[in-house]
């Protein structure tokens, strides 16, 4: 049996599958606009899974179901219904006390956690994240959820009193921008997804979502938290071919917020639309590179570690994921033949299975994507350097190490998203701060070393190139209370639980010269509660 004949036995028979994450087939009619679950009668795109299984006629991709096509005029309905909930600033929604919004979001987040397993469950079919990772997504955006209530809390407070300054009273609070698009990605369908939608909904926005490419399944069993938590119109869900259903309303010209999470490419095409372009807000994260630098006195044992976690979990398929290496020529060979080691003891196989790492993978063509960019660098002197490196079948892919890359290959600059691990050699640390300062993305990088002087030399300029340096650590996102941006191509606006409300408010202030008048007026709207943007409270 040839190594990728045993590959291909990863792929269970249907009746090998565990009881309790088998999976019905889920053919979701439903999408929410205007607070109604509406049931859609016209073309449904089919979902497959990662996941093949084997059968009678051989191995084929698993059906897991299928979602409604929405067209062009469901579209503008969400908008209408999202424009109607938002009232140009007036709504019940924009105009409602952040306390009762805060308990809206809230009553969302007790309703979600009922659905843990259904959403866990389908984030492993649809996305192949191993339950441990799946479970993580889950509970780190209910985590996102509550600390995103306390930071407005907290915001609150501190707009809760007035200021008087050269003769003016004024209070200063955030109010809400419009109707906001929301796009996340396929490999972090909820949490990243959630990441803009809870931060726009909670500052008093309206919304229109659109679920990622994949991992599109997984909001159906959210669908009634949405529906039962929100005044009608403030959620609205969009299904379908991005191409179909999203120029007609960039176009429309009535989207102010614009919040996307994935390609440069489609950002810019979908911006470029909009016929308005100083009155949409951008808020997005798009592609990146992050590079490490390994310094001859790395720590061996920690970097090949954190090395291992940050090119290969989720089988590279984070925006932080490090996508090349730098390695000082002194120590290469260890480097390589100790990394090359940690890669083959990564655990292949099924999303639940206990320790697997190296899952399938969700986009059509991508092992023969990975295949062409190895090729790439092969035929212009590289090696795969570890055993049984970029087999595949099918969906699943051994990962490959690939070394010594070059500037000619496209492995140096392509951001591969994928199990593929470029490896440079170099002498002089000008190479991999050339290649930062070349690059044309800019969102974390790390270095390996144990020399203080040396590191904190390398910190001055790297941190002008990009928005996060990991000291002997892999790039992340998290803590989500640290600011997640990237400089160049990668992002545009800052996104963090506080940040996250900056983005999707602005500030806004009702101010009055402080004569008796004026100021009788103002303790009376605040005494009499007139006004829900005017006021002391303090939320506790
Ligand atoms: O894909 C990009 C994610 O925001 C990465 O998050 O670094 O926590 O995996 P993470």
């Amino acid at each position: 049996m040839t190594f990728e004949e045993q590959l291909a036995g990863i792929f269970p028979h249907e009746k090998d599958v565990p009881a309790e994450y088998w999976l019905k087939e889920l053919h979701q009619k439903e999408f929410l606009i205007n607070g109604e679950i509406c049931i859609w009668k016209g073309p449904q795109q089919e979902v497959f899974s990662p996941i093949c299984l084997q059968g009678e006629n051989g191995i084929s991709p698993r059906i897991l179901g299928s979602y409604p096509l929405l067209t062009a005029r469901e579209a503008l309905e969400a908008l209408d219904s999202a424009r109607k909930a938002y009232d140009n600033g007036c709504g019940e929604w924009p105009t409602m006390t952040v306390e009762k919004r805060i308990q809206c979001i809230e009553s969302f987040a007790q309703r979600m956690k009922t659905k843990r397993d259904e959403v866990v469950n389908l984030l492993m079919w649809e996305i192949c994240k191993n339950y441990t990772d799946a479970c993580k997504e889950f509970d780190r955006t209910v985590d996102y959820i509550n600390d995103t209530v306390n930071a407005l809390k907290d915001l609150d407070r501190v707009s809760s009193r007035f200021i008087i300054e050269q003769g003016i009273i004024g209070q200063i609070r955030r109010a809400p921008l419009g109707v906001v698009l929301c796009m996340g990605p396929f490999n972090y369908p909820l949490n990243e997804t959630f990441t803009t939608l809870i931060p726009a909904l909670i500052m008093g926005n309206t919304t229109i979502f659109k679920p990622a490419k994949f991992g599109t399944l997984l909001f159906q069993p959210l669908l009634t938290a949405f529906q039962e938590s929100f005044p009608k119109g403030v959620v609205n869900t969009l299904y379908g071919e991005g191409p179909v259903v999203i120029p007609p309303l960039m176009t429309s010209g009535q989207i102010d917020v614009f919040a996307f999470i994935g390609s440069a490419k489609v950002a810019n095409l979908l911006e470029k639309q909009h016929p308005k372009p100083n009155r949409l807000r951008r808020v997005l994260g798009l592609g990146a590179k992050n590079p490490a630098i390994i310094l001859a006195d790395a720590d061996m044992e920690l970097t090949v570690n954190e090395c291992l976690l940050g090119t290969l979990s989720y089988n590279g398929q984070r925006c932080t994921a490090l996508k090349i290496l730098f390695v000082q020529n002194a120590i290469i060979d260890t480097f390589l033949g100790k990394y090359c080691e940690a890669v083959s003891r990564l655990k292949m196989g099924l999303p639940w299975e206990t320790g697997v790492q190296i899952t399938p993978l969700p986009e059509s063509n991508k092992t023969e994507h990975m295949l062409e960019l190895i090729q790439d660098a092969v035929s212009k002197g590289a090696k795969v350097i570890n055993p049984n490196g970029s087999k595949s079948n099918r969906t699943i892919m051994v990962p490959a190490v690939v070394y010594p890359v070059s500037e000619t290959m496209q492995l140096y600059n392509v951001e591969q998203f994928g199990p593929v691990v470029p490896i440079v050699p170099f002498e002089n640390i000008e190479t991999p701060i050339r290649y930062i300062i070349n690059s044309s993305v800019g969102q974390q990088a790390s270095i390996f070393g144990k020399n203080s002087d040396m590191l904190g030399k390398l910190i001055d300029p790297l941190v002008n190139q990009v928005c996060r340096l990991n000291i002997n650590s892999q790039c992340q996102r998290g803590p989500d209370s640290f600011p997640f941006t990237g400089k160049k191509d990668s992002a545009e606006g800052t996104l963090s639980i506080s940040d996250a409300l900056r983005a999707f408010s602005i500030r806004t202030l009702v101010a009055a010269k402080a004569e008796p008048t004026n100021k009788e007026i103002l303790t009376r709207i605040v005494q009499e509660r007139k006004s829900n943007f005017l006021n002391t409270d303090y939320i506790l």
